[in-house]
């Protein structure tokens, strides 16, 4: 009889893998026949052999085996039985958050299960056994307090996608803490779910509506298991046991003992420990995939120990939340104080939902696999000198956290952690350097920990710890510098000086990962952040300007005011109120394409991908792939039925599948189909291509421009007067450059299509912003009329530009293996897939030359505009050109020279004010110049050459309507923009060296075009109820667009908004409609409504007269009755007199405070005034002003995509790496004014459009992050004229600032 090992399950003479089932174990002994080769064998079990888990959903429980796999996580097991589509995924490492569901989970604190937010996309299906997990499916959302209504109601839900998300963080902050939550804490909270739509202040004004009447934050809510009454000790299964699933073994341990054995059983295996499995988030080889046997330690009673008593002991198994929260409440223990330091650094680890997951034991075995990892916590255990308790090779060792690094962690598992008391005299503190406010893996970390005599001279003591993180794979310590402070007195500027020369000796950052920020940037930031430790340690003893180095910046709690005109006799016109959809969103029970069930026999496509930038393809060989079980085809260029092409004329060619040179790193070349989405996502990578003529790739700007890689005739000069001549004569003259970046729309659902096989041709769902051409790219590829092809498409997660023509591919794609296999099939893009393969926001640089008066008014103009395509110019992002580039000012004379670039990149595509936002940045930016170099305020220099009504554009758009400089007044009078603000950021600026405010109004003119603009409307009235369906040629995408229909529609038939209905968009009853974009669709639409509803007002109005004072359905059904037609159709085609329609007018101020030390910044305020004209519905238009402004913040702040300089590979291309603003990266002070009394003659309703100009205004940060960067060089004495291009990194600005060593001054 064989011993049951870890591999007890195969048989001994064949070695097939067997499942056992509880019913083949008896007395220990397990009997089966061998399925394979009929072998008959016994097996001893040395644990209990499970064949299933038990997990509760919503209160449901559901038994799994081994039908899934070892790597099936929470999520795919939701959402693939369909048990929960409301939860969402689109990351799955952790980084967005609409994956979040509620779990009951062990907390060691009140040793009962509590709720908590996790990531179900990092949660292995089998961590879940005895789990009770609760979906948006399983929260309340009628109710008052329930949470999706108040998130609806707060208006906190635009297109949708990540409001589940938002909604579960809350809801299982809200159980956790029995509903006695402060607003400080929802906001601490708020870093798990990325919302790309809002701007999250609505969201965090529902959520802080819960924290009103908190009675006693400190009263934990505990509860008692639900299935056996009894206090919780952590593991449901007391015993420990054996899953063995199809592809992997999962053993799970209830002891230490118990897992050392597994462990050793185990030895030599492809095997991985398990807690939370965030790790996987961060490095995917990790995935638990990849091993043979995962042995889960969360049923490990003795790992969640918590001893205070002589030494603290903190078990392995305390997630970052729960050790957070034991070190909190110990922080007031005598000699313990320095938790609240440990505390600080914990909050900025991860998100909450990861923290709540992930624990501090796997983090730092990250770090030990990955020396590189700028791990915190690790940082943070250096700092306080922790020791751990590991078993290795079944023995017990207690080492300090300093030899952990360098002990062999084969076959070793951490116990616990031990801290001892530290005296009063110790003064410890730990940093965290990163790109984004939250959420963020740290550029720099720093630890330090001195014991200090205070009474000599702040006198060190002993040898102290100087700790950095984010260096390089080996540096740890500082150690020279260590030694060199023994005894040394922090309060002599030459023990200062001593240090930093030896500091700056010893570290020497890693340059070769360009994913990271520059080597000097980091070795900067650690030199200031030992400066700022000695300033901390001084206090007061240092100059009063010198302390504000002492701190980081500290965020209060943010708070938004909004202000607008509506008028109620008017309503529902005007009426502000929520979208329709909002509170079906919030809930979970809004289908998203990806959410529709699928058809018997789908199968799953996915693109291959290319692996050179710039080369010729010389073999595709997929045999590999397709002896996969399951793959079951694969498509290249030559098997397309139809043209390789989905672009039709008069749209440049471009190709779905690439048929001779591969233009881009990841471009398409192929496409693989099988029978599940895990197959295709594991074969795409066994195609191989072989490649020739490998070219080195064209991947900047100035590459392109040296290598005349431009694409000819793109888009004409503008000449407006004589700008040379007028430049020639002028007085003062002024040249440059600018430069501003791409942008990932980050739209929460990734691209997608479903494709139908009908028996006339295909029924697709696809998220297309453009059912239109979505339809003739599908034809076009099949070479079947367009006519064979039916796209609907209900609503969209996000868009921005994202899904106008770069949904076509994926529609084409999907359409042709559809059409290959005749089979249902789905092709979702993986979210790093859609990063790399899908193009971006273009890129845009300027050259220029101004003329300007001795008095300061702009004479003349010449420019030369750059736009980075990338491999087609199919979208040509200079069209916009004219919209933006003169922004709010006047100007005789212009010469603008476009010149559109070729690089090997994905063909670059509109996102949100494709044109205006970078030109209106570049104008922004020139203003800049100029008044420096005019020694003028740049806001007065603003104002002195705004536009003046009856002015004519370059676009030779007469400004008969034009309000720009009263609003710019009086959006300064509003915010206060008067001398004592001025005065008091000067002042500031003067008492601080360190810390720096600065101040920018951005004024903003932008045009809107309807020109060659088409939407279809369709209005029904239901002859047998009144009710009414509409149809239009828009796509619901967050903006709005069906409430304002709806709201129109009630008003002009006079009837109520609850029985109107906005059916999804789709390409018959609304054909030929144009692209949604341009900030126009929403109104247009409104206006074929309008008409319908009119000519319907007519048709019923006779009938109507007669019946006057009976019930609408009454009135509709006598129409009926007389056979009156009751639906309408319109095709709303507008030709403005002018180039635009209307400009929509705003201003925003905005106020920062600069860290100068790091690079790092609060946003205080921002007051924007933004002419809306008789707002349709002003709370989703401020939706819009918000949510377009935050968005903003992130392309000229945060956003940044890398590529290898050498290969052309994308490395940003994921959440780790590519950071999009999260809710304290917005305003503190966050004021949308909506102006009043400005109704909009040209306008439809006297409205004015808004989805996109206020994104334009948020350059303002930039430019007040530029004037606190000012501020500084002048007390440096380096206050020269700078660029400071977009986006504005942490890592730019703190370059900007121009800071060395010799600075770092105590008095
Ligand atoms: C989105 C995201 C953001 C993050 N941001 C940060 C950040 O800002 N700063 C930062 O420092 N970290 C960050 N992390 C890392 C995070 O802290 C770790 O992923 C987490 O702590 C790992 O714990 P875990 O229990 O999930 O480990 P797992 O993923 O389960 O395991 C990770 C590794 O540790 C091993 N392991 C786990 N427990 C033990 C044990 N007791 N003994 C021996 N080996 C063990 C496993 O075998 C595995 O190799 C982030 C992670 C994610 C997903
Ligand atoms: S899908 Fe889970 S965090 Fe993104
Ligand atoms: S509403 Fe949050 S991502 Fe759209």
């Amino acid at each position: 009889m064989e011993e049951k090992k870890a591999n007890s399950l195969s048989c001994p003479v064949c070695s097939a893998l067997h499942i056992p089932q509880k019913q083949n174990l008896k007395n220990g002994i397990f009997m089966g026949t061998c399925q394979s080769c009929g072998h008959f064998f016994k097996f001893r079990c040395s644990n209990s052999v499970e064949s299933s888990i038990t997990i509760t959903v919503n209160g449901k429980s559901y038994s799994v085996g081994s039908e899934y796999s070892g790597s099936t996580t929470l999520n795919s097991f939701l959402r693939d039985s369909r048990i929960s589509t409301g939860t969402k995924y689109m990351c799955k490492e952790g980084g967005c958050g609409t994956c979040l569901v509620q779990a009951k989970l062990y907390e060691p604190i009140t040793m009962e299960k509590q709720s908590y937010a996790v990531n179900s996309c990092l949660v292995p299906l089998f961590s879940c056994d005895g789990w009770e997990v609760t979906t948006i499916e399983g929260v309340d959302s009628i109710s008052v307090q329930a949470v999706p209504k108040r998130l609806a109601q707060y208006n906190g839900s635009q297109c949708g996608f990540c409001s589940p998300g938002q909604v579960m963080n809350i809801h299982a902050l809200l159980d956790y803490h029995g509903g006695a939550v402060t607003k400080q804490m929802v906001e601490d909270a708020s870093d798990s779910v990325i919302c790309r739509c809002t701007g999250f202040r609505p969201i965090l004004d529902a959520m802080k509506s819960f924290a009103e009447d908190v009675p006693d934050i400190e009263d934990v809510h505990t509860k008692r298991c639900d299935r056996t009454g009894q206090t919780c000790t952590g593991s449901c299964h007391k015993q420990s046991s054996q899953l063995a699933l199809k592809d992997a073994q999962w053993f799970k341990p209830s002891t230490v003992p118990d897992l050392i054995k597994m462990i050793k059983d185990n030895k030599g295996r492809n095997y991985r420990l398990v807690f939370g499995n965030t790790g996987f988030g961060v490095y995917k080889e990790l995935d638990p995939k990849n091993f043979d046997v995962l042995i889960d330690l969360r049923g490990v009673t003795e790992l969640y120990g918590i001893d205070f008593d002589p030494t603290i002991v903190l078990g392995s198994g305390l997630s970052l939340s729960q050790l957070y929260d034991v070190l909190y409440r110990g922080s007031n223990e005598p000699q313990f104080g320095y938790f609240k330091e440990m505390c600080k650094i914990i909050s900025k680890v991860a998100t909450s939902s990861v923290r709540n997951l992930g624990t501090w034991a796997g983090n730092l075995m990250l770090k030990h696999k990955h020396p590189e990892f700028q791990s915190d916590i690790y940082t943070m255990l250096e700092a306080v000198r922790a020791q751990l308790n590991i078993v290795v090779n079944g023995e017990t060792r207690v080492i300090p956290i300093s030899e952990f690094l360098s002990q062999d962690m084969t076959d070793s598992v951490i116990v616990a952690m031990f801290l001892n008391s530290i005296p009063d005299s110790h003064h410890i503190r730990v940093y965290k350097v990163n790109k984004r406010t939250q959420s963020a893996h740290s550029d720099v970390n720093a630890g330090m920990n001195f014991d200090i005599d205070v009474t000599q001279n702040f006198r060190v003591k002993s040898q102290p710890t100087i700790v950095f993180g984010g260096i390089s794979k080996s540096f740890v310590h500082a150690t020279k510098t260590e030694e060199y402070l023994v005894g040394k007195a922090l309060g002599d500027q030459n023990t200062l000086i001593g240090a930093l020369t030896i500091l700056s000796q010893e570290l020497i950052p890693d340059d070769s990962d360009q994913n990271l920020t520059s080597a000097d940037f980091r070795k900067s930031v650690a030199m200031g952040l030992f400066y700022r430790f000695v300033l901390d340690v001084l206090g007061n003893s240092v100059g009063p300007a010198f302390t504000s180095g002492s701190t980081p910046l500290t965020r209060p709690l943010s708070s938004g005011r909004q202000t607008y005109d509506t008028q109620p006799l008017e309503w529902p016109l005007t009426q502000p109120m929520t979208k329709v959809e909002a509170v079906n969103q919030a809930s979970g029970r809004a289908v998203y394409i990806n959410d529709i069930a699928g058809q018997p026999g789908e199968c799953y496509a996915a693109f291959v991908l290319s692996t050179e930038a710039n080369a010729k393809i010389q073999s595709i060989d997929p045999t590999e792939a397709l002896a996969i079980p399951g793959v079951l085809k694969f498509i290249a260029a030559k098997d397309i039925p139809g043209s390789n092409n989905i672009s039709p004329p008069p749209l440049q060619t471009e190709e779905v599948l690439a048929s001779d040179r591969v233009e881009y790193y990841d471009q398409a070349i192929g496409i693989l189909v099988a029978e599940s989405q895990t197959i295709v996502d594991s074969a795409v990578s066994k195609v191989k291509v072989t490649y020739t003529d490998v070219q080195p790739p064209i991947l900047t700007m100035e590459d392109a421009i040296d290598k005349q890689s431009i694409f000819p005739k793109v888009a004409d000069e503008i000449k407006v007067g004589d700008a040379e001549g007028a430049i020639a004569k002028s007085a003062v003259k002024v040249t440059g450059r600018i430069k501003c970046g791409t942008q990932y729309h980050m739209a929460m659902e990734t691209q997608i299509t479903i494709c139908n096989p009908t028996e006339d041709g295909f029924d697709v769902y696809s998220s297309t912003q453009w059912v239109d051409v979505c339809q003739k790219s599908i034809a076009m590829v099949l070479g079947i009329p367009d006519s064979s092809i039916s796209v609907s498409v209900r609503r969209l997660g996000g868009a921005y530009g994202s899904k106008i023509s770069r949904n076509f591919i994926v529609a084409a794609g999907c359409a042709l293996a559809s059409n290959a296999l005749k089979r249902p099939v789905r092709l979702c893009l993986d979210f790093h897939v859609n990063m790399k393969m899908v193009g971006k926001r273009f890129p845009w640089m300027a050259d220029y030359t101004i003329g300007l008066s001795s008095d300061g008014m702009l004479e003349g103009i010449k420019l030369t505009y750059y736009t980075d395509c990338g491999i087609n110019s199919v979208e040509n992002g200079l069209a916009g050109v004219a919209i933006g580039m003169d922004n709010a000012y006047y100007c005789p004379n212009w010469h603008v020279i476009p010149v559109a670039l070729k690089t090997n990149t994905a063909t670059n595509t509109a996102c949100r004010s494709p044109g205006s936002c970078p030109t209106i940045f570049i104008m922004e930016s020139i203003m800049e110049h100029c008044a420096k170099m005019l020694g003028k305020d740049p806001t007065d220099f603003r104002i002195q050459n705004l536009y003046q009504k009856g002015q004519v554009t370059p676009a030779k758009m007469p400004l008969t309507y034009c309000n720009i400089r009263e609003l710019t007044n009086q959006l300064k009078n509003a915010a206060q923009l008067t001398f004592q603000l001025l005065s008091l950021v000067s002042s500031f600026n003067q008492a601080n060296r360190w810390k720096k405010k600065g101040l920018s109004v951005v004024p903003m003119k932008f045009g809107i075009d309807w020109t060659g603009a088409n939407y279809t409307a369709l209005v029904a009235i239901h002859g047998y109820d009144g009710s009414v369906s509409i149809s239009h040629g828009g796509i619901e995408s967050g903006q709005g667009i069906n409430t304002k229909v709806i709201q129109v529609c009630a008003a002009t038939l006079g009837i109520p908004m609850d029985i109107i209905r906005v059916k999804p968009t789709d390409s018959l009853s609304t054909a030929n409609s144009v692209t949604t974009g341009g900030s126009i669709t929403s109104e247009l639409c409104c206006n074929a409504v309008l008409q319908c509803c009119d000519a319907l007002n007519k048709r019923i109005a006779l009938v109507k007269q007669k019946m006057a004072g009976k019930a609408w359905k009454d009135i509709i059904f006598q129409c009926f009755s007389e056979n009156i037609d009751l639906s309408e159709r319109y095709w709303e085609a507008p030709n403005s007199p002018n180039v635009f329609q209307y400009n929509s007018y705003g201003a925003t101020l905005t106020e920062v405070t600069l860290d100068v030390l790091t690079g790092q910044h609060i946003i205080d305020r921002v007051d924007m005034l933004f002419d809306c004209g008789d707002s349709m519905n002003p709370e989703i238009d401020i939706g819009q002003c918000e949510g377009a402004f935050v968005m903003g913040l992130g392309y000229f702040l945060l956003e940044e995509i890398k590529y290898d300089q050498k290969t052309g590979q994308q490395l940003t291309d994921g959440t780790w790496e590519y950071k999009v603003p999260l809710a304290k990266d917005i305003p503190v002070d966050f004021r949308i004014n909506l102006l009043k009394n400005a109704p909009n003659p040209l306008g439809i309703l006297r409205a004015k459009a808004c989805g996109e100009p206020p994104l334009c205004m948020s350059c303002s940060a930039l430019f007040a992050i530029k004037h606190a960067v000012e501020a500084f060089r002048r007390d440096i004495e380096k206050d020269t004229y700078f660029a400071l291009d977009a986006p504005a990194t942490v890592e730019k600005v703190h370059q900007a600032c121009m800071i060395d060593a010799s600075q770092f001054i105590i008095q």
